[in-house]
């Protein structure tokens, strides 16, 4: 039976961080090679996405060439993956032309069927100017949901509301920076409606035309539940054609100048991606494509559940002849201390930066898959620190893994010189070890990483637990002969040999380590197969009279280190995070800051940086108006924050939080006029929104005072 894996293709217009790794590839990388192990035959297909107005965008900001972007990016993602052992057969790329072959073809399939696309012509924005139709995000306005004014056409980053365009209030051409003009133009939409009934069952019942396909009770709640969400809204026609210059051409002699929507080419990009490997290995894609027996899985982040549940199952039932995916284990996301990734706020760690900064540490890439495997966003949205990344590699690696393969090795060099004892069976131990496999097999087939990685660990716990209670130390000094002896050491070369082998899919150079001090070849397609093989009859994963190597200390503990280097990196990039706090605060708070630090960020944060110089014109973006105070009060889950409503004149109210809860009571305040800022994009402080914020001032005993206007003075003009 095949297994056809994909992971989403990552946009070639910018570096990876370590939430992408955690959502898509490295939950694939480990099920790719615990597939191998198992000696199935799998095929994991990724590459770049360089589609799309995102790239368009950022070209014509920087003045140069899609192209030059996605080459960069494509080049460095890729180098990124390789660097932390993500194991791709295939890492494909969309511009390349038997991509564009292949979406085309796709698209002219579905436009031959009749039936499948809408064409209509609406209005749309364009900019005389540039003399082009704009993408969604080629507009920005203010949001008609919450007010902030530099939405996108397609989506408040503020609020997360979906939008269209033509909701945005005063929308600007991010081109020319003009307002945009209607203009009717005609496109291509993919009639998803026509297939709700289809996806209704194939997701809920996981039946296609009254054949079971999946089980729906193996997929994750979280996805069922947004799909369900999307179904019962009712699904819309999508458009899948563009106005744009930099895509692939819509194959239709009525669409010249129109370019296929990313969304529609990018999951095709599996199917290409797939082509290549199968031309480059004389194999033919279909096996995997069209084959009924193919298992296909997609691992995405939550973001992308909607394009792999619903409209990619929907295109490739309305081409026919396709497999649908078997499973969608999408992950929920990865935060970073505390916070989301943001690289404008420079909150987070790329790869490659990753990669560049921890190159001297042995194990880097190792340590890092680690920490991230223990803290896998499976059912829920987690968080990665660099407080867990030192203690997993500690706890985990260290004091459990590396001490025992330590102990084993000395003990069977000193009462074996190294060799494995002649004894029969520990069938105590050779159970638990045949449990041990059976239980990480069925975490591994059932997505779930995180439990596999427990077990793991607990079976480094079982061997150090029972080398401790056996200690043949003790049976030694009593009695050298003791038979037990031998028993007990043939029994720990085995959990140490069950051990190696099982850390490939988490951590492979260091299972690659761990062959090397039992003396075995790294590991092998297939030897997880063969290792279950032997231990279910009975036979052991070692030969008694095989030599082994000493272990020494594998993995050194970051805490015990007495060469600082590692604790230097580490704290470098603690200490980006304290400038990137410093500059959040600087941004957001011209007087003391309003802003509540998390518990993490006040733990990173210990001393306020100095604020820069800024421009007389950096000034001048300051929207500051006069106000009054009309209603305040305390917000429960903190003891900073007031949760302030202010009058700006004209019937203009509105929500402010403000960071004074220590120095004011709620009932002063009523009445105080005071000076704000009103044009800070508005966001929220625990739960509530804050549209404005609050001029203070300080003085040198830290006593807060209102920077204010005096009582009477008209509200809502502008302060100079
Ligand atoms: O969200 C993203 O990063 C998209 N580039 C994912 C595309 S997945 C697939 F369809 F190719
Ligand atoms: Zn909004």
């Amino acid at each position: 039976m095949p297994h056809l894996l994909t992971s989403a293709l990552p946009y070639a217009n910018g570096p990876l961080h370590l939430g992408h790794l955690a959502g898509a590839y490295l939950p694939a990388d480990l099920y790719a090679r615990y597939l191998r192990l198992m000696g199935k035959d799998v095929l994991w297909v990724c590459g770049s996405d360089e589609h799309g107005a995102a790239i368009t965008l950022r070209a014509k900001k920087e003045g140069i060439k899609p192209q030059d972007i996605i080459d960069k990016y494509h080049a460095l993602n890729k180098a990124s993956f390789a660097a932390l052992g993500i194991s791709f057969d295939y890492y494909h790329r969309t511009s390349a032309p038997l991509h564009h072959e292949t979406s085309q073809d796709f698209f002219r399939t579905l436009d031959q069927k009749g039936g499948e696309f809408i064409v209509k012509t609406t209005e749309q924005y364009y900019d005389p100017e540039y003399r082009q139709f704009l993408a969604d995000r080629y507009i920005r306005g203010t949001c008609p949901r919450c007010g902030y004014t530099e939405a996108f056409g397609d989506q408040c980053e503020n609020c997360g509301s979906d939008l269209s365009p033509t909701e945005l209030i005063n929308p600007v051409s991010v081109l020319s920076g003009t307002t945009p003009v209607l203009r009717e133009t005609k496109h291509w939409y993919f009639d998803l409606a026509k297939h709700e009934d289809f996806l209704r069952t194939w997701i809920q019942e996981g039946t296609v035309d009254g054949v079971q396909v999946h089980d729906p009770t193996t997929w994750k709640k979280h996805v069922i539940g947004q799909c369900m969400s999307w179904l019962n809204e009712g699904l819309q026609p999508r458009a899948i054609t563009r106005d744009l210059d930099w895509g692939i051409s819509v194959p239709h002699p009525e669409a010249e100048g129109k370019v296929l929507y990313v969304w529609f080419d990018a999951p095709i990009g599996y199917i290409s991606s797939t082509k290549q490997w199968c031309l480059d290995h004389g194999r033919d894609w279909r096996d995997y494509w069209q084959n009924p027996d193919t298992e296909l899985i997609h691992f995405i982040g939550k973001d992308n559940i909607v394009f792999h549940c619903l409209i990619f199952p929907a295109m490739l039932r309305a081409h026919g002849h396709y497999v649908l995916p078997k499973n969608v284990p999408a992950n929920q996301f990865l935060n970073f201390e505390g916070d989301k990734f943001s690289k404008s706020r420079g909150w987070g760690i790329e790869l490659h930066e990753y990669v560049e900064e921890f190159q001297d540490f042995p194990n880097g890439e190792d340590a890092l898959r680690w920490a991230l495997i223990r803290n896998l966003p499976e059912q829920s949205d987690a968080d990665f620190t660099w407080d867990g990344f030192t203690e997993y590699y500690d706890k985990d690696l260290a004091d459990k893994l590396g001490n025992f393969f330590n102990r084993v090795t000395v003990l069977t060099h000193k009462y074996f010189d190294g060799r494995v004892p002649t004894t029969g069976a520990g069938s105590q131990v050779q159970r638990q070890l045949r449990d041990t496999l059976a239980t990480l097999a069925t975490h591994f087939e059932a997505f779930r990483f995180k439990d596999a990685a427990t077990t793991f660990v607990e079976l480094a716990t079982y061997g150090n637990t029972y080398l401790q209670e056996a200690a043949p130390w003790s049976l030694a000094k009593a009695d050298p002969d003791d038979p037990r002896i031998a028993e007990v050491m043939y029994d720990c070369v085995q959990i140490a040999a069950v051990l190696a082998l099982t850390a490939h899919p988490f951590v492979p150079l260091v299972s690659a380590k761990l062959r090397t001090v039992l003396k075995q070849e790294i590991v092998a397609n297939g030897d997880w197969a063969v290792a279950r093989d032997l231990l279910a009859s009975g036979r052991p994963l070692i030969e008694s009279g095989h030599q082994i190597g000493q272990a020494g200390v594998l993995f050194p503990k970051i805490v015990d280190r007495k060469d600082d280097t590692l604790k230097n990196i580490i704290q470098r990039q603690r200490d980006k995070l304290v400038a990137a706090l410093a500059e959040r605060d600087r941004q957001v708070a011209p007087t003391p800051t309003p802003v509540a630090p998390t518990k993490t960020n006040a733990t990173i944060l210990e001393a306020p940086a100095a604020k820069s110089t800024i421009e007389f014109d950096d000034f001048t973006k300051l929207d500051l108006r006069t106000a009054t105070i009309l209603t305040a009060e305390a917000i429960k889950k903190s003891n900073k924050l007031l949760h302030l409503t202010i009058d700006l004149g004209e019937g203009e109210q509105r929500s402010v939080v403000s960071g004074i809860a220590k120095h004011f009571e709620p009932a002063d305040l009523p009445g105080q006029p005071v000076v704000v800022v009103t044009n800070l994009a508005p966001r929220k402080m625990a739960g509530v929104l804050s549209e404005a914020m609050i001029l203070m001032a300080e003085d040198a005993t830290g006593k807060l005072a209102f920077v204010a206007a005096p009582v009477g003075f008209g509200n809502g003009l502008g302060v100079r």
